[in-house]
């Protein structure tokens, strides 16, 4: 693992020669910023432009599917963020109701279409660089929830990180998962029907108890899963 120093680092040798107070605050600063990214922490929740964006309204409310915006999530590695075009085909003016779509709170995303710009959303979920690209499909396509990773998202009116994304978090899940392919663990804590990887409403519900039979349900998925997942380091780092 290498850590690697932006650039600008390069100034801190002339800034120690300054050796003034306010030289040194900056460097504290600086080091300091560096050091704690505060994107791997549970609860990180940044500002987001204009009036935001509520899956708690979008996911949740109007029941939106999470592919409807997040297109490639289970055909890439990569999730995407929309473009401003997939909001435009609701929020086009004149198309919602004035009471749904108040001025206010939508314009922001008018003028970023008319000036042809994209929204600049904060991104709240990040590895470190060392970790190879995380593949999203591979997780999406072996019955592994949006909820096992990101929490109950359609309950967010702004998304914060519900779990650590910690290399033990990692290697928990995927040893459980070891375990039950030899029978040893209960695959229903990890696995769902792949039908049900983004209802987060009807997992949540099912992992707090009222959902009978889900074990026979997470052996069959279970059972589509052809290598159990990786242990070894290469498969997540460089
Ligand atoms: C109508 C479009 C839309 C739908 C539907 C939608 N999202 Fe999003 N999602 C967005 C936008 C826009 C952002 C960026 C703004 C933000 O973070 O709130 C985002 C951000 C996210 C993020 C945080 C990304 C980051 O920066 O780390 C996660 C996780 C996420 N969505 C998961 C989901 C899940 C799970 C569902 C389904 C339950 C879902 N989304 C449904 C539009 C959508
Ligand atoms: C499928 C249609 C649809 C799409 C696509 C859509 N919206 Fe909406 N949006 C709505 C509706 C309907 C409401 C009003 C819901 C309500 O208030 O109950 C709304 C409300 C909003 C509001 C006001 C929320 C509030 O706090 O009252 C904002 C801001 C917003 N949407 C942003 C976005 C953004 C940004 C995108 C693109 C990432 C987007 N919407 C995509 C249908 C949509
Ligand atoms: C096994 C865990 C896991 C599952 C399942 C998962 N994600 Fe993620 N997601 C992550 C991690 C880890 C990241 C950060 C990836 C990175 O930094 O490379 C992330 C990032 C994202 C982002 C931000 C992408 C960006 O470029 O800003 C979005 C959006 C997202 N996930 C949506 C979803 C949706 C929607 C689902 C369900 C259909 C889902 N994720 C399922 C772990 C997961
Ligand atoms: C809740 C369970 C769960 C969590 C959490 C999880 N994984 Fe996985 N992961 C799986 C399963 C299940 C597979 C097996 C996919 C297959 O072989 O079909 C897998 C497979 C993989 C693979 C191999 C993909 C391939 O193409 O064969 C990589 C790489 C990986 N995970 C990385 C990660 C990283 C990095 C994290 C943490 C940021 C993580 N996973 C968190 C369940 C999980
Ligand atoms: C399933 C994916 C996965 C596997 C397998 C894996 N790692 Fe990691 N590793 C991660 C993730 C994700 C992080 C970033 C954690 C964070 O941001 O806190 C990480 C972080 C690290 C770090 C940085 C220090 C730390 O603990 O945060 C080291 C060193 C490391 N891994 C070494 C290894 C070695 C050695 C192996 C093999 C024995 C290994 N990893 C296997 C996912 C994995």
């Amino acid at each position: 693992m290498s850590v690697r120093f932006p650039v600008w680092m390069n100034v801190l040798p002339t800034l120690g020669a300054i050796g003034g107070a306010v030289g040194l605050i900056v460097v504290i600063g600086v080091v300091t910023t560096y050091f704690t990214p505060k994107y791997w922490e549970v609860g990180y929740m940044p500002t987001q432009p204009g009036s935001g964006f509520s899956h708690q309204i979008h996911a949740g409310k109007l029941g939106l599917d999470c592919r409807y915006c997040h297109t490639n999530v289970e055909k890439s590695a990569e999730a995407n963020i929309p473009p401003v075009s997939t909001c435009m085909g609701c929020h086009t003016d004149g198309m919602l109701s004035p009471t749904y779509d108040p001025a206010e709170k939508v314009e922001f995303i008018r003028t970023a279409w008319t000036a042809d710009e994209s929204i600049p959303w904060a991104r709240i979920h990040k590895l470190p660089d060392y970790v190879r690209n995380f593949p999203h499909h591979a997780h999406i396509n072996a019955g592994v929830s949006c909820y096992s990773c990101h929490g109950q998202i359609e309950a967010m009116p702004v998304v914060y990180q519900a779990e650590a994304l910690s290399m033990s978090w990692c290697l928990d899940c995927h040893r459980g998962v070891g375990q039950a392919m030899h029978g040893d663990a209960d695959p229903s804590q990890y696995l769902v029907p792949k039908d049900k990887v983004t209802e987060l409403e009807w997992v949540e519900t099912v992992w707090h108890g009222e959902g009978e039979g889900q074990r026979a349900a997470a052996s069959a998925v279970l059972a589509g899963i052809r290598q159990a997942p990786p242990e070894n380091c290469g498969a997540c780092h460089y």
